[in-house]
């Protein structure tokens, strides 16, 4: 095989697939990183190199999401291992986290519950910046919980617990001052399901009966005996279900639901605090 330079390749590579994902997909096969692609065009790649990078090349022209193809995704400052069992974790979910954050002091201790953890991005970035807090991390998937768990040690945090179960089968008797959770939320039959990376996605992860709401009903008529008074309860959602989370939330017991839009002004994460006396 002729040895063919970056210059070259990507070029060649832009004709089959964006180029932002034809330099992530060079920079993995290379092990280097976007500045040495930018400073180094005339580098010659190792025919091994070569072929490794036009099969990655293919699967992504056949629509394989580059995060599964190169195995790990950048999420809040922090980045992830991932695998086609979890959930691509999204921008937009950053702003549950902050959102979080802003409800744990930095100087006390407080306990954290994570539903529907998946590779652990919510539950790991709040436990990193907040190392007082203990944070536990739930799912139903033992493939997202291997998952969870090597990104909590790759990592380094320690004050975090990754359970497998169902919402809060395995909390009997347990209580937290915030709980998080971004759910499956997709109404199941909706055609998104099967287009872009959401095709390669654990259906697990991403779909929910009666209209997307059913995990949402489930978790937020369990949250409140599962939550000190005060306590807070924070979840992301579709672009058009904050109306019905904050129903939901005031039927069982939160005072003064509230949402707030993401980067791209789409309603994104609603919220509600019980009463201090609840
Ligand atoms: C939308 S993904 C969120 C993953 C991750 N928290 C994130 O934001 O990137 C939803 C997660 O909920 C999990 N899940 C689905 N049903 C569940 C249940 N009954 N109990 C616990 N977890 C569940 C799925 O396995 C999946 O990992």
């Amino acid at each position: 095989m002729e040895l063919v330079s970056i210059e070259q390749i990507l070029l060649a590579s832009f004709l089959k697939i964006e180029p932002i994902d034809a330099r992530m997909l060079l920079q993995h096969v290379l092990n280097e990183s976007q500045v040495f692609l930018s400073t180094h065009p005339g580098w010659r790649l190792t025919s091994q190199q070569i072929l490794v990078f036009n099969q990655l090349v293919k699967r992504r022209a056949a629509g394989e999401p580059v995060a599964y193809l190169i195995g790990e995704r950048d999420f809040y400052d922090l980045t992830f291992i991932v695998t086609p069992a979890v959930l691509i974790p999204r921008p937009e979910t950053e702003l549950l986290v902050e959102l979080a954050l802003e409800r744990v002091p930095i100087e006390q201790y407080c306990r954290v519950l994570d539903l529907g953890t998946g590779s652990g991005a919510i539950a790991i970035a709040i436990a990193k910046h907040r190392p007082l807090t203990t944070v536990i991390a739930v799912d139903i998937s033992i493939d997202a919980i291997v998952v969870a768990s090597r990104n909590a040690k790759k990592i380094g945090v320690t004050n975090i617990t990754i359970i497998n179960g169902s919402w809060f089968d395995v909390m009997a008797g347990v209580k937290f001052d915030l709980i998080v959770s971004n759910p499956p939320y997709i109404a199941e039959g909706d055609p998104h399901l099967e287009q872009g990376d959401l095709r390669f996605e654990p259906k697990l992860a991403l779909a929910a009966e009666a209209d997307g709401l059913a995990c949402f009903r489930e978790i937020f008529v369990a949250a409140p005996e599962h939550l000190n008074a005060g306590g807070w309860l924070l979840v992301e959602h579709g672009y058009n279900q904050d109306a019905a989370c904050r129903q939901l939330m005031e039927e069982v017991g939160f005072i003064r639901p509230f949402s707030l839009p993401d980067l791209a002004g789409i309603m994104r994460v609603s919220g509600g605090q019980l009463e201090n006396n609840f």
